[in-house]
């Protein structure tokens, strides 16, 4: 069918034809959102799940809302090696310096740039383009000790501070919150429990892979407490079928039922799979509706993109005994698994994978859903490893 018209839109980021499923995460958001702009108290969300699974255009959508609803908004996106002092810093001088520009009166704005200059100042590293109005003095005792944990927590009390004399409310998105650092991590989740004492109109919203594992200690009770981590995963049966049928149909093509199984059986679920199938299975056809065959020629199509592109930009990413550690995992199947049972098939002692399974962490990987165990990020990763390595040799 004609290629131009089709609905599907598989890639990292690009928002589905129709986001479905995710309603009560929505709402939820709606309602915090609500209530941080009241200054009511309500725990903020970290958005957590597998690659692919739609976090990324959940929280877009849910910034796009929120500033439709009066609500301004900061967008971060973090990297393997971003540092979130001066991530956050551009960011937030823009915003002090657009809440400067409106009416009201009172002097916490000017406050905030200030406390501001100061956490720029402390910052160990250096702060690209950066640069403050000549008549901003730092303040002194305030962000400045260069201990992020203490500093960012009062550079976020001014700012809320700044938001709540202005009227406004703020709200602060950050993806792929898993690279920043445990002790950044805890810095921003410190910084949060103060805003919150004070029910200060400040909200986050974070969205990335499963973090509250690698969190420990009082940082990890603490985030327990502030924030509510909804699972964002695979779609049902219903909606996988949803997510297929409903933008085919508006576009005046149809999916047969059993094809529409077929994918569900295919994907699992899995968003961007889904996308994919739905893609290819369209350009496929010759015409409505998508048959069961239709989804069987697709089928192969599919594989081999996904194993070029989505598998293997991360395969190729990794060094010999990373693959050789991932196609031991692989060989127990789908799902978490232990470490020991992963040792025990690559004929190690479970104690010298430490370094190998932090790299992996690292890496994005793998994380680790509970304690001593590990599973993959990536949907389906196990069944692309036995194919890229059909043979798993331990030596
Ligand atoms: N609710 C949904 N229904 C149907 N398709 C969806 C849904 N959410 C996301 N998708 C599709 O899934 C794909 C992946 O979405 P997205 O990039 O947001 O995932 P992600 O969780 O951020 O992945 P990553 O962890 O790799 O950043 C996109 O092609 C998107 O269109
Ligand atoms: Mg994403």
């Amino acid at each position: 069918m004609d290629p131009i018209k089709n609905p599907f839109s598989p890639g990292a980021g690009a928002p589905p034809p129709e986001l479905v499923g995710r309603d009560p995460i929505l709402e939820q958001a709606r309602v915090l959102l609500g209530r941080v702009k009241q200054g009511r108290a309500e725990k903020s969300m970290l958005l957590t799940g597998l690659r692919g699974v739609g976090k990324t255009v959940l929280l877009n959508e849910i910034e796009h809302r929120a500033r439709k609803a009066g609500v301004r908004t900061l967008q971060i996106e973090a990297y393997e090696g971003s540092a979130l002092g001066p991530l956050l810093a551009s960011h937030l001088r823009t915003l002090l310096f657009d809440l400067d520009r409106l009416a009201g009166a009172g002097d916490k704005v000017k406050r905030g740039l200030r406390v501001l200059r100061s956490f720029v100042g402390a910052l160990k590293v250096t702060v690209g383009p950066v640069t403050f109005g000549l008549d901003i003095d730092p303040e002194k005792g305030s962000a400045d000790s260069g201990d992020l944990q203490l500093d960012l927590a009062d550079l976020f009390v001014v700012v809320g501070e700044a938001a709540e004399e202005r009227k406004s409310a703020v709200a602060l998105f950050i993806d792929e919150i898993q690279f920043f650092s445990r002790l950044e991590l805890g810095a921003l989740i410190i910084a949060m429990h103060k805003v919150q004492q004070r029910q200060l109109p400040l909200a986050l919203l974070g969205a990335g892979l499963p973090i509250l594992p690698a969190l420990a200690g009082e940082s990890k009770s603490y985030a327990e407490r502030l924030f509510s981590f909804p699972d964002v995963g695979a779609l049902s049966e219903m909606d996988a079928m949803r997510a297929l049928r409903d933008p085919a149909a508006e576009a005046g093509v149809a999916f047969n039922l059993n094809a529409l199984k077929e994918v569900y059986r295919l994907t699992k679920g899995y968003p961007y799979f889904i996308q994919e199938w739905g893609y290819i299975a369209w350009n496929a056809a010759a015409r409505s509706p998508i048959t069961l065959q239709d989804i069987e020629r697709a089928t192969r199509t599919v594989t081999e993109r996904l194993d070029q592109n989505f598998f293997r930009v991360r395969f190729d990413r990794l060094a010999p005994s990373e693959r050789k550690f991932l196609r031991a995992m692989a060989e127990l199947g789908p799902g978490a698994q232990r470490a020991g049972a992963i040792a025990e098939v690559l004929g190690v002692e479970v104690t010298s994978l430490g370094p190998l399974r932090a790299k992996l962490i690292r890496k994005g990987m793998v994380y680790s859903p509970a304690h001593g165990e590990l599973a993959f990020t990536v949907p389906l990763f196990d069944e692309f490893m036995r194919r890229a390595m059909p043979v798993f040799r331990r030596k």
